[in-house]
């Protein structure tokens, strides 16, 4: 088949926690379901979304690419502190009191490639969240915790599959932050 839309994929940008990190946060999420309910983000599903980008062509998806190969920017530490709830979408979180500004850059250097590519890049403000449940009927009693530190040394560009068991999730590329020199 060669129709276009055999070729559309869904697809966002992600921050990609190994399977280590992505276990400790799945655990922090059973500890938040008792409370909060909902349905918990399964272990390997769980990631941090730089930018949705949603049906995605496969000639815009390889200038996406092209346009994330060519950015440079440093790695960095980010710090889970905190846990909250949003009451529209239903989603309990994992949040940073302080967002690294080389988060922030690279948020900024995709919403550049996004718009270069001739899509329509986010207008709300970025907010770093990990979804950890969704449908949650409350939000966590308790909203510091004990810190997470999670070093972020690559971002990656995700496909989303929407299956009756619930989304899938494939890291389709990845590319590498730059480590300062000592
Ligand atoms: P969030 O849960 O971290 O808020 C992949 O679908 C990811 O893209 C979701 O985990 C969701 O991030 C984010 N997203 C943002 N807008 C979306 C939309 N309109 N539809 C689906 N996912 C969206």
């Amino acid at each position: 088949m060669s129709s276009n839309n055999a070729q559309t994929q869904r697809l966002f940008f992600a921050l990609w926690p190994d399977g280590a990190l992505q276990s400790q946060l799945y655990r922090l999420g059973g500890t938040f379901y008792r409370d909060c309910g909902g349905k918990r983000v399964r272990t390997e599903n769980l990631h941090l979304t730089l930018a949705f980008l949603g049906s995605i062509d496969a000639q815009t998806r390889e200038c996406l690419k092209q346009q994330a190969e060519a950015i440079e920017l440093p790695a960095f530490t980010l710090r889970f502190d905190r846990a909250g709830y949003w009451r529209r979408p239903r989603v309990v979180w994992l949040g940073a009191e302080e967002t690294p500004p080389p988060l922030l850059a690279l948020v900024r250097a995709i919403n550049r490639a996004v718009t270069v590519c001739g899509l329509e890049a986010e207008r709300r403000p970025f907010s770093t969240h990990l979804t950890l449940l969704r449908k949650a009927r409350q939000g966590p009693q308790i909203a510091a915790l004990e810190p997470i530190e999670w070093p972020v040394a690559e971002f990656a560009m995700v496909a989303s599959k929407t299956l009756p068991t619930g989304a899938e999730y494939e890291v389709v590329a990845r590319w590498p932050l730059s480590m300062a020199d000592s």
